[in-house]
């Protein structure tokens, strides 16, 4: 793993950025592999003031995105489509037809799952894999369970989960409960992983995850197998590892 410490929430979207902005300057038509939350937003505003300033073309760009609540629909502004189209989308040359998010208004989990796998297969691998990590150390919605679950599937949000994403929803009970997501096999299998952490909240999770042990109780743990990641946090993110 590198670690690349950064002094701020600005500082770390920048540096961030810079990474993903070579993956796509070297390979323009390379597939990224995207994550919502607050922590990437800054990261993404970065790219957009690239593109404005000429400095990245994403028209060959394809991406596929983590998760997706399921029972939203891309229009409901907490949905994740909504989330990518209004952070990052609507602002830069990329085609929308080349933009990969479950689809959240397929009841059929098994459906939606299976649609979702093949729209990865058919990409032939992801070349980033950009990361969020949750408080409880989620990775995409692959909550602490006793098993690094493989492919896309539909998950029961934790009570950690759902208290921690409460502060976009107008009420607890709005919050869904289930989510579609890529399984942990997926986002191991891309060629890079940059994973992004911000603030004093997520330092537990980001100390177990570089220093604990491997654990599906902590699903970011697995990234210590992993032959490329980069992990990209502030001070306050890596206070507590040694
Ligand atoms: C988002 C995702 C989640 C978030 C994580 C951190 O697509 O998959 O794993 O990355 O919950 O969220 P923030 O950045 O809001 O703290």
């Amino acid at each position: 793993m590198r670690i690349i410490k950064a002094k701020d929430y600005d500082d770390m979207s920048r540096k961030a950025a810079n990474i993903m902005a070579s993956v796509i300057t070297l390979d323009p038509s390379c597939t990224l592999g995207l994550a919502t939350g607050s922590t990437p937003i800054g990261l993404y505003k970065n790219l957009i003031a690239a593109y404005e300033n000429g400095n990245l073309d994403f028209s060959k760009v394809h991406s596929i995105n983590l998760d997706e609540y399921k029972g939203l629909s891309g229009d409901n502004d907490q949905s994740y489509r909504y989330f990518m189209n209004h952070n990052l989308f609507d602002y830069v040359n990329i085609d929308k037809a080349n933009t990969n998010v479950p689809n959240g208004l397929e009841p059929d989990s098994d459906k939606a799952c299976e649609a979702y796998n093949e729209i990865i297969h058919a990409a032939g691998g992801i070349d980033i894999q950009l990361l969020g990590l949750g408080r409880n150390g989620h990775i995409g919605f692959n909550e602490p369970c006793d098993h690094f679950p493989k492919e896309t599937h539909c998950v029961d949000l934790t009570a950690s989960t759902i208290d921690a994403n409460k502060r976009f929803f107008e009420k607890e009970e709005d919050v869904p409960r289930q989510a579609y997501t890529m399984g942990i096999q997926t986002i191991m299998q891309a060629k890079k992983v940059l994973l992004v952490a911000s603030g004093a909240d997520k330092a537990d999770a980001l100390a177990k995850t570089i220093e604990g042990p491997v654990t599906p109780e902590v699903p970011a743990s697995i990234l210590q197998f992993h032959p490329d990641v980069t992990i990209v946090a502030d001070e306050a993110a890596l206070s507590l590892v040694k």
